[in-house]
């Protein structure tokens, strides 16, 4: 066997997993292919993975540029792959087509094409390093919907949906954060960004349970709640793994926990044991229980197309069917009802969804106000005064597609408080 090859294949079958069978890159996905358990060549499988994935769409367009005829699935991912490791990643080119030649011979595909296709790019390398994306190269469903999206958002999308995310962490009191290990950029006095990327679950204040990750975009609706909810009783009802529950026990408030998902749950608690909080957890379907009491404060961080995240989930764009629009439009609707019922007098709903699709952020809340007289939009304070913050919140929604902060990468995401007043 040809060194590399092994993992290249590894490589290779993991992405037709995902493009084929609609599954997600995750540790229960990798663990499945690397059987040795080695940490270099997960990393690497997670590198080439992700990068072919984020260059998808200028991997295809190289391809289509090479290639006349009609090419099979096995032909197109080992390509995009191959192209991926030479083109984007710098990879020694001739390790790459070797390794893709023999995974070609394995996958009984035509290895002289493969050769063939990848020679001549690897002879061009440097000018299809400059190869750009246009709206019409997007995905349909995406296309679809994002007609209202001006076209200055377009621009920016395409510039930004395929770079790598940054890492924002929150701390459980600035103490934490004055004394932790790396070199953090604040965004608050216990959150920030830091600086160099990398794994920081082995870090002593990590295993301590001093911080969590969360990104900026989802910390950033509950980050200015005003301090006047001490007596309030809060639930979380989709709230596995558990970042926004952190926020609210970080401030000793009252919150009742709450996922559909028997798994998540387990991640949840082991999150919740790690950074020391205790509160009551429920498994439960939110929409049809009829077991939950009445809360002053429900958040409702709903499942959606979860386009916000693509840096984070490339493969929202690489798997071959987009989002169920239609069921997560109905989940979501279902979700404010339910909160919409459960909820006190002049208590809050916040809801929550990281997508900036108008189908599922906008356009939710203005049919809940249609439809519910007794509830309104409520006021985001106007105290906070971070200016570079303050441009994710318009007409008191938060609401940003991917961006950055202070120089550093966010996903896109939604919220938005409604407040019952009858
Ligand atoms: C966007 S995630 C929540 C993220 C979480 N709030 C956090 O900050 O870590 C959506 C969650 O909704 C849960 N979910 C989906 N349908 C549900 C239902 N009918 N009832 C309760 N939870 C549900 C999923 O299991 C998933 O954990």
């Amino acid at each position: 066997m040809v060194k590399g090859e092994k993992i290249r294949l590894d490589i290779h079958n993991t992405l037709y997993s995902i493009y084929k069978f609609n599954q997600t890159l995750n540790n229960r996905l990798i663990n499945k292919r690397i059987k040795n358990n080695k940490k270099e060549d997960i990393a690497f499988l997670y590198n080439v993975t992700l990068t072919t994935m984020r260059f998808q769409l200028h991997t295809l367009k190289i391809i289509n540029k090479f290639v006349k005829k009609k090419i099979k699935v096995h032909e197109m991912i080992l390509l995009q792959s191959a192209i991926t490791q030479i083109v984007f990643l710098d990879f020694k080119e001739y390790a790459v087509i070797n390794c893709s030649v023999e995974i070609a011979k394995k996958l009984k595909i035509y290895h002289g094409l493969i050769n063939a296709i990848l020679k001549k790019i690897a002879r061009n390398k440097i000018s299809l390093k400059e190869t750009k994306i246009n709206l019409d190269d997007l995905p349909m469903w995406f296309r679809n919907k994002t007609k209202s999206l001006t076209n200055v958002e377009k621009k920016n999308f395409l510039e930004n949906y395929n770079k790598e995310p940054d890492l924002h962490v929150v701390f459980k009191d600035k103490k934490y954060l004055n004394t932790f290990e790396k070199k953090i950029i604040k965004t608050s006095d216990i959150s920030g960004f830091v600086e160099e990327k990398q794994d920081i679950s082995k870090l002593r204040s990590f295993l301590l349970g001093n911080l969590w990750v969360q990104d900026f975009s989802s910390f950033f609706p509950l980050h200015i709640l005003p301090p006047k909810y001490e007596n309030k009783n809060f639930l979380d009802a989709c709230s596995a793994p558990g970042g926004k529950s952190f926020q609210i026990l970080n401030r000793n408030f009252n919150i009742d926990l709450n996922d559909i998902s028997k798994k998540r749950i387990e991640l949840l608690k082991s999150n919740l044991n790690r950074l020391n909080f205790k509160a009551k957890i429920m498994n439960l379907d939110f929409i049809k229980s009829n077991k939950f009491k009445k809360y002053d404060f429900i958040i409702v961080d709903s499942p959606c197309s979860s386009i916000g995240t693509i840096r984070r989930n490339p493969e929202i764009f690489f798997k071959t069917k987009g989002p169920d629009f239609k069921e997560l439009i109905n989940i979501q609707k279902r979700m404010l009802e339910k909160a919409s019922l459960l909820l006190n007098n002049n208590g809050l709903i916040l809801y929550m969804v990281c997508s900036f699709l108008k189908c599922e952020t906008l356009d939710q809340i203005k049919n809940f106000l249609t439809n519910h007289d007794n509830f309104e939009l409520f006021k985001i304070s106007s105290n906070y005064r971070h200016k570079e913050h303050t441009k994710l919140i318009k007409n008191n929604y938060i609401i940003t597609m991917p961006d950055t902060v202070s120089n550093y990468n966010i996903d896109g995401y939604f919220a938005a408080y409604l407040k019952k007043i009858k």
